[in-house]
């Protein structure tokens, strides 16, 4: 698989399809292994561009990691590639905080907004100095803290055993190097409250309806506040959500971008 490669480092990422060109971008502290359904169901439609955030995945070049940075980083991809369109960005959890950035920075370039399992709010002082302590409590012991205290509030109460033994692994194996500089750019991040009345771009809201780290009273203040934007609650489905209810997130992500298709 294909790495661009950066100044300061190396970006792994995968293309597949063909058609209207969707960029997935994971959350914290996952791979694109959280696309992988989407993937397969997708791909026959439309041309899916998956990036593996700087230092987690395959990806180098954590130590300059912010959420400008990580925006930038897909802004270049799409560069490296030669795709000149404008992208439907998917960005799920930190993967929105990213899209956010990239609203911002690269608003030529983005065609449409998929915010999955996200919000919009900076952290809390009190939250953004756990994050600090965290990354620095990682880069000694290892990802496997951030792992367990994350796993309860991932999932669903209905996700299957395997589907947490699996993602615990995944995120126990994380570059310690790459979740502690994404904890670190998160708590950095800008309020992005104040954009969302700026979105002028059609955007999808998508959340499951068991999320309990982004729940779906966040989603539908968030969906209020940004203009014609629609709102999907998937039963059945945590934080997840890609990896927990696939059919029911490709599908109501099918019938958006089918709408940006026929608009
Ligand atoms: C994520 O899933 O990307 C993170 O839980 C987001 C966060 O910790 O704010």
């Amino acid at each position: 698989m294909p790495h661009a490669m950066m100044a300061d480092g190396s970006l792994h990422y995968e293309v597949y399809g063909t058609g209207l060109p969707v960029v997935l971008v994971h959350g914290f502290p996952l791979s694109a292994k959280l696309w992988e359904s989407t993937i397969a169901g997708l791909s026959g439609q439309w041309k899916l561009i998956v990036p593996e955030t700087r230092g987690l995945g395959r990806s180098t070049g954590a130590h300059h990691a912010t959420m400008a940075r990580y925006a930038d980083d897909v802004a270049d991809l799409l560069e490296h590639i030669g795709e000149t369109r404008s992208v439907v960005f998917v960005g799920m959890s930190m993967g929105g905080y990213t899209a956010f950035e990239f609203f911002r920075r690269h608003r030529d370039r983005l065609r449409a907004l998929v915010l999955v399992d996200t919000h919009p709010m900076p952290d809390t002082p009190q939250k953004a100095a756990d994050r600090r302590a965290t990354a620095q409590r990682v880069l000694k012991e290892g990802s496997g803290i951030v792992a367990d205290a994350m796993m309860p509030l991932l999932f669903g109460p209905q996700a299957a055993p395997e589907l947490l033994d699996e993602w615990q692994a995944i995120i126990s194996g994380s570059p310690p190097e790459g979740v502690a500089a994404a904890l670190r750019a998160m708590a950095d991040r800008a309020d992005s409250v104040p954009t969302l009345p700026m979105i002028d771009v059609p955007t999808q809201v998508l959340v499951g309806e068991h999320d309990a780290i982004t729940t779906p009273d966040m989603s539908r203040a968030m969906h209020g506040a940004i203009r014609g934007a629609r709102l999907d609650i998937i039963l059945g489905s945590g934080h997840m959500l890609p990896v927990e209810q696939p059919k029911a997130f490709e599908d109501a992500l099918s019938d958006f971008l089918s709408g940006l298709e026929n608009a």
